[in-house]
């Protein structure tokens, strides 16, 4: 097993800023990056205000959260982030377009013996591990929203995963307080399919009037156990995030992954969830945050 010390995050968005905060309070140097300065600002923020919460709760002890602070790092580019990381944890939209650039420019400028995980919901990590030289090192860590509560860790084998990168990514989940799945590689892996399919359906049944998003979100909350309704769930989840998921789940498993015309016209409208403060619901304080 491969001895990894530092881990870099690209892209600091909703799941970037969560992992990096995970892999903190593991014990690893962690450098955060995204494109945008405003964004880490704002992961920066959430990470502090996160780490107070668990104290607060008594979930983490205040020297341990201040450790994980000092630990943290942010970076302005891919190279400056990624340079001495021991594994590389990417976190950017879910296009395979971005995936492939960012893998692409990482297997330059990486260390030959780092990992490059990638974060995705459901894309192919061999096919995004297939424009590097190093296959045998990618794999898919693929976090639950929000990370620093969630605790799966769904780690994806990709054709060409070698044992110690496996093992080496098994490792880094256990020392994030993660619970490990493997899975070998399939569209959507476990959750992201059946997820999909229920969050589509719920539209679906929206479009065809059946029922007000309330009642379709109280129903599968009281009838059927679950934490959240499909609307609750898609909002903190990004509806573009579900619809690229979709699309790809309906490319390469077939028909009835089709995306339901109700989200699809969702995503034109920019009701992108919670993030933006409008996704199914409304969210007047998180609209506000947007904006600043
Ligand atoms: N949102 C979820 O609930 C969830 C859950 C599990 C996995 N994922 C996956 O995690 C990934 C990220 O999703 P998200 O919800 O955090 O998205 P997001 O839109 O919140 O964040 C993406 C971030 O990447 C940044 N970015 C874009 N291009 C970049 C580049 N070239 N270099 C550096 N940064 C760049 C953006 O500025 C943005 O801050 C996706 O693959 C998604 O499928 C999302």
């Amino acid at each position: 097993m491969s001895q990894i010390n530092t881990i870099a995050v690209i892209g600091a968005g909703i799941m970037g800023r969560g992992i990096a905060h995970a892999a903190a309070l593991g014990g690893y140097c962690t450098i955060l990056e995204d494109v945008l300065p405003a964004t880490l600002r704002k992961a920066e923020n959430e990470i502090r205000s996160n780490l107070d919460k668990a104290v607060e709760l008594g979930k983490v002890a205040a020297p341990d959260a201040d450790a994980a602070f000092q630990r943290l790092q942010y970076a302005g580019s891919v190279e400056e982030a990624a340079r001495e990381a021991d594994l590389v944890i990417e976190a950017v939209p879910e296009e395979m377009e971005s995936k492939i650039e960012i893998f692409t420019l990482l297997d330059k400028i990486c260390r030959p013996t780092t990992i490059l995980a990638s974060n995705t919901s459901s894309l192919s990590i061999t096919e995004i591990a297939s424009v590097t030289y190093r296959a045998k090192r990618c794999i898919g860590m693929h976090f639950f929203n929000p990370v620093h509560k969630m605790k799966l860790l769904e780690i994806v084998r990709a054709l060409e995963t070698d044992d110690d990168t496996l093992a080496s990514a098994i490792e880094v989940g256990k020392h994030m307080r993660k619970e490990v799945v493997v899975i070998k590689e399939s569209p959507g892996f476990i959750t992201s399919r059946i997820n999909a399919m229920i969050g589509n359906e719920a539209f679906y049944m929206l479009q065809e009037g059946i029922a007000s998003p309330e009642d379709i979100d109280k129903a599968l909350k009281l009838g059927l156990n679950h934490p959240m309704g499909p609307f609750e769930l898609v909002d903190l989840v990004g509806l573009d995030t579900r619809l690229h998921i979709l699309e790809y789940l309906h490319k390469t498993l077939g028909e009835k992954y089709r995306p339901a015309p109700l989200l699809v016209q969702y995503v034109k409208a920019g009701r992108l969830g919670k993030k933006l403060g409008r996704g199914v619901y409304e969210y007047p304080d998180a609209a506000i945050k947007a904006k600043n």
